[in-house]
């Protein structure tokens, strides 16, 4: 059974969101090349994963048979996302710039599911998973643009995704989305519009890429 991994992470609901809507495009297409397929779904919008406590972090460096009760509760939910970042064969996450990065939501799943010596160090459990990130942003970060150095999007989950984890990472950006709404922007409208278009098309043809690949 082919398993995708959907995670969510705009605090706008449905066509409100640039990386939902491009995302949706992704497993939709996903779908019709895997119609016995499992998706499954996280909305970190709506349920929020809790954010690391310290029971949660040194549970997992020491033996499970001396956890107190209250790391064995909050490693458990850890050892949750972790098996579903472990048993998909794909991974998508929308991931839109708040701020220069990410949204902390997103951070919490991530410092959920980076564990050092299992999904990281010498043998990441999740190794070679191929993983497309939907990194909407209002303005542009693209090289040579002037707001590129604020760029902490990309390069932060690099890091974590490509780096740490050891995953198959590939980026959609769909940029400007701030045009529209933004009389400042109104001259950048054309430019959003073919960026909107490219990242539909691109998250169509990486869903079909996988699903050949599999
Ligand atoms: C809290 C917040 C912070 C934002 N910060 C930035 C930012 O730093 N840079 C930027 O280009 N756009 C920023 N935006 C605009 C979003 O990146 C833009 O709305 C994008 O489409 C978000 O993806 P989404 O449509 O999937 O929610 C911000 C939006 C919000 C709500």
């Amino acid at each position: 059974m082919t398993t995708l991994l959907h995670i969510d992470s705009s605090v706008f609901p449905g066509d409100a969101s640039a990386s939902r809507t491009v995302a949706e495009t992704f497993r939709r297409t996903w779908q019709e090349q895997h119609p016995d397929g499992t998706v499954v779904y996280r909305d970190l919008a709506k349920d929020p994963v809790p954010h690391l406590t310290a029971d949660a972090h040194t549970a997992g460096f020491a033996d499970p048979a001396e956890h107190t009760p209250e790391q064995a509760a909050a490693f458990a939910r850890r050892l949750e996302l972790i098996r579903e970042l472990e048993e998909a064969d794909a991974v998508l996450i929308g991931a839109p710039m708040y701020n220069f990065t990410i949204p902390s939501t997103l951070k919490a799943w991530l410092d959920n599911v980076i564990l050092f010596g299992r999904t990281a160090g010498e043998t990441p459990s999740a190794k070679g998973t191929p993983v497309t990130v939907i990194a909407s942003r209002g303005g542009s970060y693209a090289p040579g643009t002037p707001k590129e150095p604020y760029e902490y999007v990309q390069n932060y989950l690099t890091a974590v995704l490509t780096d740490a984890l050891a995953m198959d990472t590939e980026f959609i950006v769909p940029e400007l989305t701030m045009a529209p709404h933004n009389p400042a922007m109104s001259e950048l409208i054309p430019l959003f519009e073919a960026s909107r278009q490219r990242a539909h098309e691109h998250a169509a043809t990486k869903a079909r890429q996988l699903a050949r690949a599999s």
